[in-house]
């Protein structure tokens, strides 16, 4: 029963959609109108603001990082386990992608990710925020940055951190992140993606 609470907890926290959140805030353009129409960072970036790009990248990564410190904090009074960190990593990442406040049409949920993944190991998240860092800053495509981090992450786990649970939910947020980049990895392929920090408005 505790573990159907956190679940839940953790799948309205990562609900909370900062891009339109910030966007709206600022008086800026809905991100979900424009760009890829992802309600994400980088898409926000494509409005001109910085501020709203980072205050988004910020919020979403925040809110996984919370959802499994949370958890953790929780163990003793509730008699939560790591298996239940575990659990509101996976679910707030759900949050993320289906957000019940966006209809179920969330974001793509890469810093979520990231923040869930910091939260889960410093280490482990660390490289693989470090392989995403590396592949954005040689090919500037924020998706393939995306795509190798996601690939990257569940080795980091596996021989970073001992826990089934773990390796099994950094494997699920990553074949999830990935599905939820088809576009991206057609437009890649494609030669279309368009680069960090490139205002576009043509794609949705
Ligand atoms: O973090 C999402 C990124 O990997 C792709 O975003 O807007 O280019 O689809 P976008």
């Amino acid at each position: 029963m505790q573990t159907v609470i956190v679940a839940l907890a953790a799948y309205f926290i990562g609900s909370t959609p900062f891009a339109v959140i910030v966007s709206r805030a600022m008086g800026l353009e809905d991100p979900r109108k424009y760009g890829s129409g992802n309600p994400g960072a980088t898409n926000v970036l494509r409005s001109g603001s910085k501020k709203a790009a980072i205050l988004t990248l910020i919020g979403d990564a925040l809110k996984g990082t919370a959802a499994v410190l949370l958890a953790r904090a929780l163990a003793e009074p509730l008699g939560l386990t790591e298996n239940d960190a575990a659990v509101a990593g996976i679910f707030a990442f759900l949050g993320h992608v289906f957000s019940v406040f966006l209809r179920f049409q969330g974001g793509k949920g890469v810093a979520t990710a990231a923040g869930v993944l910091l939260a889960m190991s410093p280490l482990a998240g660390g490289l693989t925020l470090a392989t995403w860092l590396l592949v954005a800053l040689t090919t500037r495509y924020s998706s393939a940055a995306a795509l190798a981090a996601a690939l990257a992450a569940p080795v980091f786990t596996h021989l970073l951190v001992s826990s089934v649970s773990w390796t099994a939910a950094t494997i699920a947020m990553s074949a999830v992140l990935i599905w939820r980049h088809k576009d991206n990895i057609s437009r890649l392929i494609a030669g279309k993606e368009s680069r960090i920090g490139a205002k576009k408005k043509e794609n949705v």
